[in-house]
């Protein structure tokens, strides 16, 4: 095993020295998907014999995300300390619903760095969870339980006569707080998507009058969610503005920086998230702008106690001792779902402890620059269009060309798309905005370089002069 895992180590560092020199990616061929669709292995197999098998049919045909010109959706990139962290933590196999040891320091201690780099009090509470859907679900919750004004965890949404709540959020925010809101039996319709300005960013406005026309037909308003960073633009609502509207309406003030957040940790951006520390709570991925390897993120309350009371049960199985292993608790179990939990703090411990969190800070002020390079560039083509402001790392674009317009253009722009992935050049995505389809570049990238941008444009300008030539 120790000879093996050796080997492992030597040909992962290899791989990713070389991820440039390999297609961004690549369809997964016959002769893998045949390799991966065997009968249940009952008896054991040469582990060596297995491994082969990871390098032949699986290490090869990934989505992509760890190449320099992977742009797409929002995802990080993983670095090589934080993949060996998160052997370290699968081999200690400690288990982090709390208990006397340092793993649980570590977590403390991960979440009070955090919280100060984000501009949270140190009595803040956090939870590690496994992304952004589920710190932004956690966070939603404990604001429910919060400000409904009944006892929402002993009599639930369905008593005659509970009040109907509702909560708020522009119509650029991401898909989570509906699902959120449905798991939380608070129903869609319980979603109220606020308008946007041309920029993206809710209207401040419309946010106002639609609480008080709530409230005048008998609604019970319990938070706004306001977004860092929206999932289709980079837009940043004016957190300032909402944070103001929440304390006079006391309604809890949710931010959604599942990327934004960590312009907070840059200094030439931060006048951009200004207001974050004004939030009650706050959700922000560390498997985006952290570049850390999936899954890990963090949910921040300043509301320690409302926090605990969403999730704390009292079980005498899982009751604590004054002494011994269980001295102490299980306080993360009580600040979320998850009773069993794994380790992810150390990657996150390792990571800030070796790069220090001004990188972060350099690395996302670099990703926002190349973000402005690839929209000063499309702003020189004459058959390329910018669709939305940059206020962060999100381009949108499109390719055009005389005569072209509407469902046509459309499709051309979609045949670009999935030629540039298919030819492994680079993975954008796609969003429609103001009803055209978008090519849609999310920069959260620390292996990416000016150049890779270029060379992306010459790639999609390629593709289409190939697509509309007569
Ligand atoms: C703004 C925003 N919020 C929430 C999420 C969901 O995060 P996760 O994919 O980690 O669950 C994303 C993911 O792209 C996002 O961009």
């Amino acid at each position: 095993m120790r000879a093996l895992g050796h080997r492992m180590v030597d040909d992962m560092m290899e791989y990713l020295e070389q991820v440039r020199e390999r297609p961004v990616w690549r369809p997964v061929p016959a002769e893998a998907r045949a390799a991966l669709d065997e009968p249940t292995p009952r008896g054991p197999s040469d582990p060596a014999l297995v491994y082969q098998q990871f390098r032949d049919h699986i290490l090869p045909y990934p989505n992509g995300n760890i190449h320099p010109r992977f742009w797409g959706w929002v995802m990080g990139t993983g670095t090589p300390l934080a993949m060996l962290a998160d052997m370290l933590a699968s081999g200690m196999n400690p288990h982090l619903a709390g208990f006397d040891q340092s793993p649980a320091l570590v977590e403390h201690q991960v979440i009070r760095w955090m919280a100060e780099l984000l501009g949270f009090p140190a009595s803040a509470s956090g939870l590690l969870v496994s992304g952004g859907s589920v710190a932004n679900l956690v966070a939603l919750a404990v604001a429910r339980n919060d400000r409904a004004g009944f006892d929402v965890r002993a009599e639930g949404l369905q008593r005659p006569g509970t009040p109907r709540l509702v909560y708020y959020g522009s119509s650029e925010t991401h898909s989570w707080a509906r699902k959120a809101g449905e798991l939380l039996g608070l129903g869609d319709s319980a979603f109220r998507r606020i308008p946007v300005s041309a920029a993206y960013e809710i209207d401040v406005a419309a946010l106002r009058s639609a609480i008080a026309a709530d409230r005048a037909a008998g609604y019970r308003p319990f938070c706004v969610i306001g977004n860092a960073g929206t999932v289709n633009t980079g837009a940043t609502d004016d957190l300032r503005a909402v944070a103001a509207i929440c304390r006079e309406e006391k309604l809890w003030f949710h931010v959604d920086g599942a990327f934004g957040a960590f312009a907070a940790l840059a200094p030439s951006l931060q006048s951009i998230v200004a207001g974050l520390d004004q939030a009650d709570s706050m959700a922000v991925d560390l498997h985006k702008w952290g570049y850390l390897p999936f899954e890990v993120a963090l949910v921040l309350t300043r509301h320690a106690e409302a926090h605990r009371a969403t999730f704390a049960t009292a079980s005498s199985y899982l009751d604590s001792t004054p002494r011994g292993v269980v001295a102490g608790g299980f306080p993360f179990a009580e600040l979320g779902l998850q009773l069993s939990r794994g380790f992810r703090a150390l990657k996150v411990w390792m990571s800030l402890k070796s790069h220090g969190a001004d990188a972060w800070g350099r690395m996302v002020e670099q990703n926002v620059a190349q973000a402005r390079h690839l929209r000063d560039r499309i702003a020189r083509e004459p058959r390329l269009e910018l669709l939305a402001p940059v206020p962060l790392n999100v381009v949108c674009f499109r390719f055009v060309a005389p005569g072209l317009d509407g469902a046509a253009l459309d499709a051309v722009n979609q045949e670009i798309l999935i030629r540039v992935q298919e030819r492994g050049i680079a993975v954008p995505s796609s969003t429609v905005l103001g009803g055209h389809f978008a090519l849609r570049v999310a920069i959260t990238n620390h292996r990416s370089r000016r150049e890779d941008f270029d060379l992306f444009v010459d790639a999609v300008l390629g593709a289409g002069a190939e697509l509309t030539a007569d």
